[in-house]
C-alpha cells in the first residue's frame, strides 16, 4: 500500500519554503492578503485619477487620505499607503524605460545576518548566491534583464548614478523611514522610482513581499498584454457557458443525455480553466486584444468540459451529495446515468478539440496535451482513491504530491491548449508545466482551507481524504489532538471532529499558519517559474493571473474568527493609539 505514494516522487524542496516568518511592523498591514487588497485599491484609485508624476508630497497625502477613507483603512497604515500610491503614479513611466537604464536597489538588511557569507566593497554587498535570502533571486533576474543592481544603502552613489545619465529609473526595496528621507530627492530628480516597502524597519533580517518586487522589475511596455483587462476577459468566458451558447458552439443537442450534460456544464463554476486557455492564447498570439474566434472558444469549452467530467466522476467516487449548493448529478439522476454523462463529456471535449478550424498540427498538439493531462489526473486521483481503501497516515509532503498529480494537470492542459492554438507551445511548454504544477498545488491548498470553512458545502459531513490541513495537524498537533489525528488518518477513529474543532486545532497548533505559508510558497514558486519565460506577454500575463485567481479566492477565506479578531474595532483603535507614539508622521 505504501507504494501508492512513492517517496521517489516527492516534490523537490520549494525555494523559500523554510523561509523565516517574521511579524511585519505594526504600521504595515499584517497579512499578505491585506497588503494585496490594499495595493489593488491603490492601483485602481491611481488609474481612475490619472495622476501625473511627480506628484508633490502634499497632494500625495491628500489622495492617500482619500483612499484611507474610501476603504476604511486604519490610519496607522497611512505612510505605507502613501508609498504604494507614489509607486503607482510612476507605473507607466517605469514601464517605458528600457531595462538597461534601470537600477535595482536593495538594502543589505534583506540578508540573513548571522549566516550571510557575502563581503562588502565600496559599492555595497557582493552577494555569494548562498540562497538564504531573496537577494540572489532578485539580482539574477534583474541582471538577466539588463538592470544595474546595487545592494547598498547610500543615496550618494544612487544620486551620482542618476547624474551620469546611465540610470533613468529605479526599482527599490526599502523601509518606510528610509523612503521618507529619500522621497524629496526622488521627487526633485523626477525620475521614475518605485519602492517596495520592507515589512520591518529594524535593519536586520528584514522581509519584503517578493512577488511585488518581481512585478515591478518586469514591468515593461513590451508586454502588450499589460493593459489587457483580465476581469473583462473572465466575464466574457463566463458568457460561453449558457445552454444556448453551448448549443451554438457545440452543435444542436441530440437528446436527453446531451441536455443533461450541457445543463450541468452551464450550472455553475468559476471557469478558471477556460479562462486560462484564452488568457494564454491572447498572450501568445500576434494581437493580444483581437477578437476571440469560435475555434478558441471551442477549445476553451473543451478544457472546461474535461474538468466538469472529472467532477461528475469525483462526486460519485467521493459520495458527495452536493456541489455548488445543489444536488450532484448522481444524486439527481442516479450513478449509472451520471457515469455515462461523465463519459459523454470526455468524448465531447475531444470532439471539440478535433473539430474546429485550426491547422491539423495545432489540433493534434492540443489533443495530445489533453490526453496526457487526463492520464496524469487519473493517476493522481487514483492515488487518492487507492489510499482511501487502505488509509495510512500521509506526510504533508506526500499529500502535496497527490495535489501535484490530481489538480495541477487541468491547469496545465488549459494553458498548453491555449499556447498550442497560438502555435507557440514548443517555446513555453516546460515553463507552463512548472508554473501549472505550482499553481495547481497552491489552488488545492486553498481549496482544502476552504473545505474546513464555515461556508463549506462539505459542512461537518465530510469523508476523510488526503487533506493538507489534516496532515499538518497530525504533524504539528500535540497530545489528544495528535492521537485523534493519528486515528483519523489510519481509519481507526470512531467519530470525526467537526469543522469548528478542526479549525480551532489548526489555529492553535500552527497547522493553519503552516498551510498559509505553503500556499504563499507555491504561489511564489509559480511566479519564479516565469523566470524561464522569454516572452514578455506570457510572462506578464501569467504573473497577473496568479494575482487574479488568488485575490478572488481569498475573499472567502475560512478563517473568519481570525479575521474578525483583526478587524475588531476596539483592538484596532488600541493599535492605532499605540502607533501614534511609535510612527513618525511623514509630513510633519
Ligand atoms: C474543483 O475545482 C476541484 C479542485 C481542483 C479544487 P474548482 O473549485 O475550480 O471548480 P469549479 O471550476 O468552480 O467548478
Ligand atoms: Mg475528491
Amino acid at each position: 500500500m505504501s507504494a501508492v505514494v512513492r517517496s521517489a516522487a516527492l516534490p523537490p524542496p520549494i525555494p523559500g519554503l523554510n523561509r523565516r516568518i517574521r511579524q511585519p511592523k505594526k504600521n504595515i498591514p499584517q497579512t499578505k492578503q491585506d497588503r494585496d487588497q490594499i495595493l489593488g485599491w491603490v492601483r485602481a484609485y491611481a488609474e481612475e485619477q490619472k495622476l501625473v508624476p511627480p506628484v508633490p508630497l502634499a497632494d500625495l497625502q491628500e489622495h492617500t487620505d482619500k483612499i484611507l477613507t474610501i476603504h476604511a483603512i486604519d490610519k496607522i497604515h497611512r505612510d505605507y499607503v502613501g508609498v504604494l500610491l507614489a509607486n503607482e503614479t510612476w507605473r507607466e513611466s517605469l514601464a517605458t524605460v528600457p531595462f538597461e537604464k534601470r537600477l535595482l536597489l536593495m538594502p543589505k538588511c534583506l540578508r540573513v545576518e548571522s549566516k550571510c557569507p557575502a563581503p562588502f566593497d565600496e559599492f555595497g554587498l557582493l552577494c555569494k548566491q548562498c540562497g538564504l535570502c531573496s537577494i540572489q533571486d532578485f539580482q539574477n533576474e534583474a541582471e538577466k534583464l539588463g538592470y544595474a543592481v546595487l545592494v547598498a544603502e547610500g543615496s550618494a552613489i544612487v544620486m551620482s548614478l542618476i547624474q551620469t545619465g546611465k540610470i533613468e529609473a529605479i526599482v527599490g526595496i526599502s523601509c518606510l523611514p528610509v523612503l521618507e528621507r529619500t522621497f524629496p530627492y526622488v521627487e526633485a530628480a523626477a525620475i521614475p522610482a518605485v519602492a517596495v516597502p520592507l515589512l520591518q524597519d529594524d535593519c536586520i533580517d528584514t522581509l519584503v513581499d517578493i512577488d511585488w518586487v518581481w512585478d515591478y522589475i518586469h514591468l515593461t511596455s513590451d508586454d502588450k498584454t499589460r493593459r489587457l483587462n483580465l476581469n473583462a476577459l473572465h466575464d466574457e468566458v463566463k458568457t460561453w457557458f449558457t445552454v444556448e451558447s453551448l448549443n451554438a458552439l457545440m452543435g444542436p443537442s441530440r437528446g436527453h443525455s446531451d441536455d443533461i450534460a450541457r445543463e450541468w456544464l452551464a450550472r455553475a463554476g468559476k471557469r478558471w480553466r477556460p479562462f486560462l486557455t484564452v488568457a494564454a492564447y491572447q498572450a501568445l498570439r500576434e494581437d493580444p486584444e483581437g477578437p476571440i474566434s469560435d475555434t478558441v472558444k471551442k477549445a476553451a469549452i473543451a478544457v472546461e468540459i474535461f474538468h466538469k467530467a472529472s467532477l461528475v466522476h469525483d462526486d460519485i467516487e467521493d459520495g458527495d451529495a452536493e456541489r455548488y449548493g445543489e444536488t450532484t448529478l448522481h444524486t439527481e439522476h442516479g450513478v449509472p446515468v451520471a457515469l455515462n454523462i461523465g463519459d459523454l463529456l470526455i468524448g465531447e471535449g475531444y470532439r471539440l478539440l478535433a473539430d474546429n478550424d485550426a491547422a491539423a498540427h495545432v489540433r493534434s498538439a492540443a489533443i495530445l496535451v489533453a490526453a496526457e493531462g487526463q492520464r496524469e489526473l487519473c493517476i493522481g486521483q487514483g492515488a487518492e482513491l487507492l489510499w482511501t481503501r487502505h488509509p495510512v497516515a500521509l506526510s504533508s509532503t506526500q499529500v502535496l504530491e497527490i495535489f501535484r498529480s490530481k489538480t495541477a494537470p487541468a491547469f496545465e492542459v488549459a494553458l498548453k491548449v491555449g499556447a498550442a492554438l497560438a502555435g507557440r507551445l514548443d517555446e513555453c511548454a516546460d515553463a507552463l508545466h512548472t508554473y501549472s504544477e505550482n499553481l495547481g498545488i497552491a489552488y488545492q491548498i486553498r481549496d482544502d482551507l476552504d473545505d474546513l470553512g464555515e461556508d463549506s458545502a462539505a459542512g461537518n459531513e465530510w469523508n476523510m481524504r488526503p487533506s493538507i490541513v489534516l496532515s499538518l495537524l497530525r504533524e504539528k498537533g500535540k497530545g489528544e489532538v495528535k492521537d485523534q489525528m493519528e486515528a483519523l488518518w489510519n481509519g481507526a477513529a470512531k467519530t470525526k471532529p467537526d469543522n469548528a474543532t478542526i479549525r480551532e486545532w489548526a489555529m492553535d497548533s500552527g497547522a493553519h499558519e503552516k498551510a498559509m505559508t505553503l500556499l504563499e510558497s507555491y504561489k511564489e514558486a509559480a511566479i519564479r517559474s516565469l523566470q524561464e519565460v522569454e516572452l514578455p506577454n506570457l510572462k506578464g500575463l501569467l504573473r497577473r493571473v496568479i494575482g487574479k485567481i488568488f485575490n478572488e479566492l481569498e475573499i472567502k477565506g475560512w478563517c473568519r474568527e481570525f479575521e474578525q479578531k483583526n478587524l475588531n474595532p476596539e483592538l484596532r483603535a488600541e493599535a492605532a493609539k499605540a502607533a501614534e507614539h511609535l510612527v513618525p508622521k511623514v509630513a510633519s
